[in-house]
């Protein structure tokens, strides 16, 4: 269903959502349905794509959502994911780069192939996505990409060396095409979500120590949820942002704006 405010609208648009069938990247198909756009989340585990549609679909119709077998790590995975969405919908205007694994381990112990899958998985992965997704804005003189950075991307976070590392080079790669892919009307930014429940981290920040840790330095005293990186990655996506290009939008309940500041102090705990 269409929002009533048309800068905002994403009607008519078709974005393709890599890592679409759960967690943020689920979250966010969800509400571009909800704006209007059309929909095809791609992963690895075609049961949860097919489920993922069927919950999509629910909320926009039948037409409103499908679904590929993705992985990201490979270039003719990625340009097929893209050919479908041409298949089904005649075009494509937004690519969501969501797919992602996480991997904890002391860094001393950390095998450069578990470095690599991580770095292809999150970096290489957005890149291809892009590339073949850009030859099709390219020809339509408009596209719009979104990359999922993170808090690490920025602060550090102890055992995750592959991620941060890779969530780092996901800023870089989003300067990158900004500034070279501008020229073809293409706009691309990232999201670098806070702390968010899912498959990727619920074992690691739920009911744990470093979760209560997280907790108390983020101001708002929560985790954040799917729909509220979601809320984001419209904006980012509609003529709203149609000026924004190269920019990193942090949705983190203030994480990184408490620094070292008040925040974690007793008398600021977030009243209930
Ligand atoms: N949750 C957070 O707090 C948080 C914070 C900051 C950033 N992020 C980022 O947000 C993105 C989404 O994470 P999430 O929290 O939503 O986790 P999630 O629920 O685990 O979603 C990640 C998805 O990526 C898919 N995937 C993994 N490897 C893939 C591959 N090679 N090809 C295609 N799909 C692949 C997985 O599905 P299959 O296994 O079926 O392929 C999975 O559905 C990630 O980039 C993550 O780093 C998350």
């Amino acid at each position: 269903m269409a929002s009533g405010n048309k800068m905002f609208d994403l009607t008519g648009k078709v974005a393709l959502v890599t890592g679409g069938a759960s967690g943020l990247g689920l979250g966010i198909a969800k509400a571009f349905v909800q704006n209007g756009a059309k929909v095809l989340v791609g992963s690895r585990t075609i049961d949860k794509v097919e489920g993922a549609v069927k919950e999509l679909q629910a909320l926009g119709g039948d037409e409103s959502a499908g679904g590929v077998a993705l992985d990201v790590t490979n270039d003719a995975s990625a340009e097929r994911a893209v050919r479908k969405a041409i298949d089904l919908y005649g075009r494509l205007d937004i690519l969501v780069n969501s797919a992602g694994v996480m991997l904890r381990k002391p860094t001393f112990e950390l095998k450069g192939e578990d470095f690599n899958r991580v770095y292809d998985t999150h970096v290489t992965g957005s890149l291809r996505c892009a590339q073949a997704a850009g030859h099709i804005f390219r020809e339509q003189h408009s596209g719009c990409i979104i990359n999922l950075a993170s808090i690490s991307t920025f602060v550090d976070l102890i055992e995750v060396a592959a991620y941060a590392a890779a969530k780092n080079a996901i800023l870089g790669l989003t300067r990158s095409l900004a500034n070279e892919w501008a020229k073809h009307g293409i706009r691309t930014n990232a999201i670098a979500p806070g702390f968010i429940p899912t498959d990727l981290n619920r074992k690691m920040i739920e009911n744990t120590d470093r979760g209560r840790r997280i907790l108390e330095h983020t101001p708002m005293g929560r985790f954040g949820k799917a729909e509220e990186i979601a809320g984001g990655a419209v904006f980012l996506a509609s003529p709203a942002a149609g000026f924004i290009n190269g920019h990193t939008l942090v949705i983190d309940g203030g994480y990184l704006a408490s620094g070292i500041g008040d925040s974690f102090a007793p008398w600021a705990t977030p009243e209930k």
